[in-house]
């Protein structure tokens, strides 16, 4: 890495990557209109460039109007190619829309309404086309409309064949066209809808072993998401990895179980964030570090790109304490007597079987006796996220 010690500024060797509609919030929230103006998508390539940044990623309709016509797309498209070419930007992902406008009002895959699953399925093919023109090679899937505030208004069964549905169709199509591209489904428990199909890590996992073509289909998880519902993110990566299924992440900052908050990663649940980032360099993730946050409504436009710069510095601070975390010879000590690589080492060695298990003597008392140690361990990390080590 390029990054020397107490060096926080970042290079595009850390693959850090800012969605267009981050940066590009208005403010709009559910209490007040806009108090930023719209953003134009060359200048946010151009200002996340001179930041550090490495990548930009967009909804369809972020760079071109909902319902344009094909001149109008192209049109729309020029200046943010320009501003990609001229800054070496890349576009590692792209996702749909398939949320604002009320055609969703019920969801796009899971829609009751047949005409409208239709839609969203040919609004997310023409997507893909555009995405892999652009070079991306992982499609996220956000389905924050599909789900219900009430139950019988939902099927739960019938929309997963639905969703099911969705993901066969579009995996044939990458398949047939030879496209080098997977889908992420990004997991949230509610917001915008009162119940959200597919709340969790856990549930997008399952859900996944169902399709057609399991192969092309992982997680993009989301700090906040896997917060708002109580959940530990660094736990739910770390499952996601080891299933090989986390092909992109959210990173940003929540206060715990309440409304989406998108704080700028490293605010929020600090500890979380550190072990976060532990997970995401020693777990062997090498995608985009992707923030997925807004900048809140209080900000001008000076305060948005502060905000920016705060995601990336803050994940590299976070990087060197784990560092320091992990070859601090008192911590390598710590583990060893909270036995992790007792852990590391499977229960029964090469060849033994349950019989040598039974055979052995084993005391429980003397066994029971002995306390973990974790708590000198997680003091040990507290004191580098503190930063007194
Ligand atoms: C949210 C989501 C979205 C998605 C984005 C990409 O809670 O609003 O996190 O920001 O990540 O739509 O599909
Ligand atoms: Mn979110
Ligand atoms: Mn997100």
């Amino acid at each position: 890495m390029t990054t020397s010690a107490h060096d926080f500024t970042p290079t595009r060797d850390d693959k850090f990557s800012f969605g267009l509609w981050t940066v590009g919030w208005q403010g709009v929230d559910v209490f007040g209109g806009a108090v930023r103006p719209p953003l134009d998508p060359a200048e946010a390539v151009h200002r996340l460039s001179d930041l550090g940044a490495w990548g930009i990623t967009f909804h369809d309709d972020d760079v071109i109007p909902f319902g344009a016509s094909t001149q109008e797309r192209l049109d729309h498209l020029a200046p943010f190619r320009k501003a990609l070419a001229d800054t070496g930007l890349v576009v590692p992902m792209v996702t749909t829309n398939l949320f604002s406008h009320p055609v969703f009002r019920d969801g796009g895959f899971t829609n009751n309404d047949r005409d409208v699953r239709r839609f969203a399925i040919s609004k997310v093919a023409d997507n893909i086309d555009l995405a892999v023109e652009l070079g991306a090679t992982t499609f996220v899937a956000w389905g924050g409309r599909e789900g219900a505030e009430s139950g019988a208004a939902k099927d739960v069964r019938s929309a997963l064949d639905r969703y099911k549905e969705a993901f066969d169709v579009l995996g044939a199509y990458v398949l047939e066209q030879g496209y080098d591209l997977k889908f992420a489904l990004e997991p949230k428990p509610n917001e915008p809808r009162g119940d959200i199909l597919l709340p969790t890590i856990g549930h997008a996992l399952a859900f996944i072993n169902e399709l057609e073509h399991p192969e092309l289909v992982g997680l993009n998880p989301e700090v906040g998401h896997e917060e708002m519902a109580g959940l530990n993110y660094a736990h739910g990566i770390a499952q996601a990895l080891w299933h090989g299924k986390l092909f992109h992440l959210d990173l940003n900052g929540q206060h715990g179980p309440r409304f989406d908050q998108d704080l700028r990663f490293g605010a929020g649940n600090a500890r979380g964030a550190f072990w976060t980032v532990d997970t995401v360099e020693q777990g062997g993730y090498d995608g985009p570090r992707h923030f997925d946050f807004k900048p809140p409504r209080t900000e001008d436009m000076d305060g948005v790109w502060a905000s920016a710069a705060g995601c990336m510095r803050n994940y590299l601070i976070l990087r060197e304490k784990s560092r320091a975390f992990r070859v601090d010879p008192e911590v390598q000590a710590a583990l060893k007597a909270s036995r992790l690589d007792q852990l590391a080492t499977p229960t029964l060695s090469p060849g033994e079987g349950l019989d040598a298990l039974r055979a052995e003597s084993f005391d429980p008392e003397e066994a029971a006796a002995r306390g973990m140690a974790f708590e000198h361990l997680d003091q040990l990390a507290l004191e580098h996220l503190y930063g007194i080590r």
